[in-house]
């Protein structure tokens, strides 16, 4: 063999010898599966069961997030005398070895979550009680009960944020924190927790504080002055009170209630920097009325509460008055969502004079009076929606007040009328949502109001509201629009979808073609419509109409959204698919009764990759016999095939007559001309064969 041709085949093993020598020395060393940073060593998701030894002794951060590290040997860290922070959560972790930070002075986070920590607690406490400058602990998710944990945090007094979520604990009391002097931040959620007695009583400069998703019912005679934030969410507490006899200023400025079963507003610090009220999906409501009456002479203001060890607090919390709820003078955010509020308070709003934003719906406000109660200049959302308002009042100075409302929701209410003049006096209004309720459109001739003498008005007028940017007016039983009905109101956000008789008139909102980016006609028996005029629009839903074909002037819209579900749409025609797929991004199509056979644009979509069609394994169609098939497994035989099947059929069809063709001429030589076939083989036979 020729010297060339071995010669390639020699250097390729050559290389491949190395190759495989060098693979294995390059991996299996330690620090090869760690990035270096500077100082940082990064170790995480590498498949590896003990520190590596071989790093820079200088790193500061060591981070083995993720691997199978079972147990950390007391001489792992030795030589890393300069670390400061360890990560090695989500490992098997169950031990530390008691020794493992003789050699780390300087460690200041240590993040463990994650592990089996409760199999090893008692060496892994030793070795804790060795890190005098501790600051930052994670021990989440080790499945730590209270007993494990009051002994893991023994002698922790440089500690400053501590995570305990998601473990087991059940009850806190005096001993469960004991040592923690420098505590800032306590992290408690997701535990079980359903008692606290007195723990937090000497962390005094515990700030932050989380003791979501626990099973508390109540937190009662609250007098941690210095917490600025209180995370209480999704537990069971029916009572919040604070303690009414303390003068000091408390410094909480968020306090998140949301998700338990208050039946009274909390009884807050009678001083405080409360900014933040969380109490959504409550059952909240206001009880003055019954506190009016004398009808309850024998009704009791005191509330009494017991503990595991018998021990009984009384509270009297005046509950009935609601001139009481504490300082709420700083809120700015009040979510009240979610409960049973039939009215305000008289003049509970006005002690809010800075708040911005009020969240009320789903309540079950029946009136609202914006003159009674006196909104405060500052606000910039108000919802109300899904209450059961019918009527909503409101003088023009106590609007003219309202300078900074930017978003207002007055949907699913019961309202008839409205104040005339509502939206154009409010100077900054940009989003109103006035859907399901029965209100109407002004006409061009009548200024709202003047029908029933200038109090209420069933129209509103939406012309030359400058601010006005998103309107909702779904379900209003609309009918005609007036002609220029928007003429001056720059929206680019127009929503009109279930006012099934709608009529849009052709010159009712074309004065919008140069703003409007969405359009939802939605269920708005639209036969069809000129879009052309509209060159902005980008989100189109004529979703739920009886259309049997789309709109011919789609086509020159850069549209990004459409939904044209539940039509009568048999088949999208193939130019229009294609100047869509060049511009769409999403498209609903479910519920149209496709023809199986006209599926093209489907294939169109399909082919553009930049069309998500968001219901696609749902659309369906019909072939000739009305049977129904999802359109992703449709079989394209079915239909005799697109044009590119259609080739083989009539190659079939070619081969077929060709091959029974040649069939008969072959038995029709061989039967007639049978001599013919002794000779074929005699001819064959008499060769020799060479071997
Ligand atoms: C905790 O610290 C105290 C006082 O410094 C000391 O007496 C005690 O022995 C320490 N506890 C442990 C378990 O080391
Ligand atoms: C505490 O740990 C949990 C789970 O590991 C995490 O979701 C949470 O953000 C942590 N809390 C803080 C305050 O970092
Ligand atoms: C309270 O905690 C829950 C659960 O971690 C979180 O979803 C919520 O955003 C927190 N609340 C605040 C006001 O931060
Ligand atoms: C209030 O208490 C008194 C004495 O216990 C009783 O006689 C009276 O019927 C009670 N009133 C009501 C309205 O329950
Ligand atoms: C609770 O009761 C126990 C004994 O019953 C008593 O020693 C303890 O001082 C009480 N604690 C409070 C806060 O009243
Ligand atoms: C709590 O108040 C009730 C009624 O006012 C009284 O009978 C009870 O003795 C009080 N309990 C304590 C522990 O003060
Ligand atoms: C709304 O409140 C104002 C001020 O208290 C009052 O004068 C007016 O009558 C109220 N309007 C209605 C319809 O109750
Ligand atoms: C108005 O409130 C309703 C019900 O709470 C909600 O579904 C809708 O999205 C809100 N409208 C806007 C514009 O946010
Ligand atoms: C305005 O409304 C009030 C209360 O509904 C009513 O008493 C008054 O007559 C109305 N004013 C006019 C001019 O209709
Ligand atoms: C289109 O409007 C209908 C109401 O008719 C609504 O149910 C649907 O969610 C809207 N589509 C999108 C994409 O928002």
């Amino acid at each position: 063999m020729p010297i060339q041709g071995l010669l390639p085949t020699l250097v390729c093993l050559t290389i491949w010898t190395l190759w495989s020598l060098l693979i294995p020395a390059l991996s299996h060393p330690h620090h090869s599966l760690c990035r270096l940073t500077q100082k940082i060593a990064l170790c995480s998701d590498s498949e590896i069961s003990s520190v590596p030894r071989d790093l820079p002794d200088n790193i500061e951060e060591l981070h083995l997030t993720h691997n199978h590290i079972q147990m950390l040997q007391d001489d792992s860290l030795s030589r890393y005398i300069s670390l400061r922070t360890l990560s090695c959560a989500k490992n098997r972790l169950e031990t530390v070895g008691s020794k493992l930070f003789h050699n780390s002075p300087h460690l200041e986070s240590l993040n463990l979550a994650g592990n089996q920590l409760h199999v090893g607690y008692q060496e892994t406490s030793r070795a804790l009680l060795t890190l005098s400058r501790l600051k930052v602990l994670d021990l989440s998710e080790n499945q730590l009960t209270n007993d494990i944990a009051s002994v893991l945090l023994q002698n922790m007094t440089s500690l400053e944020h501590l995570n305990l979520s998601r473990n087991l604990l059940l009850r806190l009391d005096e001993s469960s924190f004991s040592d923690l002097h420098q505590l800032r931040e306590l992290d408690l959620q997701r535990n079980m927790l359903f008692e606290i007695v007195d723990a937090f009583d000497h962390l005094h400069k515990l700030q932050r504080l989380n003791l979501a998703f626990n099973h508390l019912a109540c937190l009662m005679d609250f007098d941690m002055t210095q917490l600025v934030v209180l995370n209480a969410s999704h537990n069971n507490i029916e009572w919040f009170i604070a303690n009414q006899d303390l003068q000091e200023t408390f410094q909480l400025e968020t306090l998140d209630l949301t998700n338990n079963n208050l039946l009274f507003f909390p009884f807050l610090p009678i001083q405080s920097r409360l900014r933040n009220l969380h109490l959504s999906q409550n059952r909240v409501s206001f009880y003055e009325h019954l506190a009016d009456t004398a009808g309850y002479p024998n009704w009791t203001n005191s509330v009494q509460f017991f503990n595991l060890r018998d021990n009984v607090t009384n509270v009297t919390a005046q509950l009935w008055d609601e001139s009481l709820h504490g300082d709420i003078s700083s809120l700015d955010l009040l979510d009240l969502s979610g409960n049973q509020v039939g009215y305000f308070p008289q003049g509970f709003i006005s002690k809010m004079p800075s708040l911005v934003r009020l969240r009320m719906q789903t309540n079950c406000l029946e009136v609202l009076n914006l003159t009674l109660e006196k909104l405060p200049g500052t606000l910039y959302e108000l919802d109300v929606s899904n209450n059961r308002l019918t009527e909503l009042h409101a003088d023009q100075g106590s609007l003219n007040e309202l300078g900074k409302l930017s978003y207002l929701n007055l949907s699913q209410n019961y309202l008839q009328s409205l104040p005339p003049r509502l939206f154009s006096s409010l100077t900054s209004i940009s989003s109103v949502d006035i859907s399901f309720n029965r209100i109407g459109i002004c006409p061009l001739e009548e200024w709202g109001g003047n029908r029933d003498g200038g109090n209420q008005s069933d129209c509103v007028v939406w012309r030359n509201i400058i601010s006005l940017r998103q309107l909702h007016l779904s379900g209003c039983n609309l009918g005609r629009l007036p002609s220029s009905a928007f003429t001056g109101t720059p929206l680019t956000h127009l929503e009109l979808s279930n006012n099934p008789e709608l009529n849009i008139g052709p010159r009712s909102i074309v004065g919008l073609s140069r703003t409007l980016h969405h359009l939802g006609l939605g269920n708005t028996g639209l036969r069809d419509f000129d879009f052309s005029p509209f060159h902005h629009l980008k989100s189109l839903n004529i979703s739920r109409n009886s259309l049997t074909q789309l709109p011919a002037s789609l086509q020159r819209l850069e549209l990004r959204l459409l939904d044209l579900r539940d039509n009568n749409l048999n088949t999208v025609p193939s130019d229009q698919a294609n100047t869509l797929a060049l511009k769409l991004q999403t498209v609903f199509l479910n519920g149209n009764t496709f023809n199986c056979c006209q599926l093209d644009w489907y294939r169109t979509f399909e082919r553009a990759k930049t069309v998500n069609i968001i219901d696609l394994s749902d659309i369906s169609c019909q072939d000739l016999t009305k049977n129904t098939h999802k359109v992703v497994f449709l079989d394209p035989l079915m239909c005799g095939g697109s044009e590119e099947e259609s080739v083989y059929w009539y190659i079939l069809l070619f081969i077929v007559p060709v091959l029974c063709l040649v069939g008969i001429s072959v038995i029709f030589l061989l039967t007639f001309r049978p001599r013919l076939l002794p000779k074929a083989i005699k001819n064959k036979c008499r060769r020799p064969t060479s071997y």
